[in-house]
């Protein structure tokens, strides 16, 4: 028996049945797990492994399925209509190099680990047949692998097994190796006299032991990773031992989580050392946070990189942010694409911040808006301050220079510029620049009436 792992093979992935019982316009294998189709977790472990070539049986929505998933190293092969497991991979047989064995793998048995498929792979090496079988406490649905004298002889489904095979625990996963030229003899001579009235892919076992083939069995580490999905329950349990699993990823490295149970991560989260996440937060592409950061509870971070000691607190909204170090944000934040924040800078509750750089110490407290702007060091931005930004056609410029001091309440029509040093008085609305280190300030006069009396309701 060959251990090594075969330095080339093929992948085919079936990925072409329908889904019914999704009750979706969405082909099944594009539904998401992490914010990724499964399809896409099956397809990064397959390039994982290093195959030489990777061929998806489509069929069930058309070119839906090739068309979210394009990519330049991969082969498709339409299967129309759907007749059996055996009759996809007939479908990919062509686009498949015949020098080399074949895996095949489940567009909608996503969490397949790679560790797995190697030792399947090892266990096929090169001129053997390799079935990923497990057993189950439960091998209901399941085609049970039947073995004579210890040895597989063939499998048989569910539906065509009479109850002393129903008996059997040991269940195929559908996850096999096999030489690709026995697949080219085997496959085309595939009947479809069974219960289902389907070719089945499991009835090449029968003829592998009957040309004398080895037929060996490999099993997964954990039984989630064949666990395949035909409805939103079962897509919600694996997305739960995804996160899970990713949950206890950072965990192993050292971020501590309030609780790894209540943690969303739908792209990639690189932590430092030291950084806390409180629950309810989900990261989205991919989000780096530095050494010491804390993220509070309830946030969303989407393609954003926070520097070392920064605290986020609860209920923040942060996409396509570059955030410095030392920062205090939230709660309540929302910073959008394009918001660069620099060192010890504070952004509090209520406060927008959209395609703008503020620099080291600058404060914006409470209820603004920031947009397009320019922001210096140590500039106070008052409560209720906005940025005009958009005259309805056009968007401007707002800069605001160091040191600058902006009362509460305060427009910046832009284009607009407040000089170094600068004080606005609270209510301004600001329309043409502001000179260094004066006051400016547009406000009516106040003024009191002495004589002045209230209505008196008239009876
Ligand atoms: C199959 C296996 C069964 C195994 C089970 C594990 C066969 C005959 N049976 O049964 O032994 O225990 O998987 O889940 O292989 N597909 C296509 N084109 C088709 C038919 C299926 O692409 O014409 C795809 C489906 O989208 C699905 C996968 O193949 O992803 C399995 O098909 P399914 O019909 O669900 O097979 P099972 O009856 O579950
Ligand atoms: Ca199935």
């Amino acid at each position: 028996m060959s251990s090594l792992t075969p330095p080339s093979f093929n992948v085919v992935v079936l990925a072409a049945g329908q889904g019914k019982r999704m009750y979706s316009d969405l082909p099944k294998v594009l539904h998401p797990i992490a914010g990724r189709p499964m399809l896409a977790h099956v397809l990064d472990t397959a390039r994982s492994l290093g195959a030489a070539s990777i061929c998806v049986v489509h069929g069930h929505g058309g070119e839906a399925v090739p068309a979210a998933m394009a990519a330049p190293d991969l082969r498709w092969a339409l299967q129309s209509p759907q007749l059996g497991t055996g009759h996809a991979v007939l479908q990919a047989l062509p686009r498949l190099d015949p020098s080399c064995p074949t895996l095949v793998l489940y567009g909608d048995v996503p969490l397949i680990r790679a560790e797995t498929l190697r030792a399947l792979l090892a266990a096929a090496g090169s001129d053997a047949l390799a079935l990923l079988t497990i057993e189950l406490a439960d091998p209901h649905g399941y085609g049970r692998i039947v073995r004579v004298d210890g040895a597989v002889s063939r499998i048989v489904e569910e539906k065509d097994a009479d109850d002393a095979e129903r008996a059997i625990r040991e269940t195929n996963t559908g996850i096999l190796v096999a030489p690709t030229a026995a697949l080219a003899r085997w496959l085309p001579g595939l009947g479809n006299r069974n219960a289902q009235g389907e070719y089945y892919l499991t009835d090449i076992v029968a003829l592998a032991v009957a040309e004398g083939m080895p037929v060996r069995t490999a099993q997964p580490g954990a039984e989630w990773e064949v666990r395949g999905v035909n409805n939103k329950v079962q897509l919600a349990a694996l997305e739960r031992i995804h996160q899970r699993n990713l949950a206890v990823r950072l965990l192993d490295a050292g971020v501590t989580l309030a609780d790894p149970e209540r943690i969303d991560v739908r792209g990639e989260l690189l932590c430092g050392r030291d950084v806390s996440i409180d629950v309810g937060c989900v990261f989205e592409g991919r989000v780096e946070l530095a050494d010491g950061v804390a993220v509070g509870p309830h946030c969303v971070l989407k393609n954003t990189t926070v520097g070392a000691g920064t605290r986020i607190q609860a209920f923040c909204h942060l996409e396509d942010a570059v955030v410095g170090a030392d920062n205090a944000i939230g709660p309540y934040a929302r910073l959008r694409p394009g918001a660069a924040l620099g060192r010890e800078v504070h952004i509090g509750n209520f406060v927008e911040v959209k395609n703008s750089t503020i620099a080291d110490h600058s404060k914006a407290n409470h209820l603004a808006y920031l947009g397009d702007a320019t922001v210096g060091q140590r500039v106070n931005i008052g409560a209720g301050t906005i940025t005009c930004n958009y005259d309805g056609a056009n968007k401007h410029r707002t800069v605001i220079e160091d040191d600058a001091f902006i009362g509460s309440d305060t427009q910046l029509v832009a284009p607009v510029t407040v000089g170094r040093g600068a004080t606005l008085g609270a209510g301004t609305t600001l329309t043409r620049d502001a000179p260094a280190e004066q006051l400016t300030v547009s406000r009516p006069k106040q003024i009191s009436i002495a004589a002045w009396k209230r209505p008196i309701k008239r009876s």
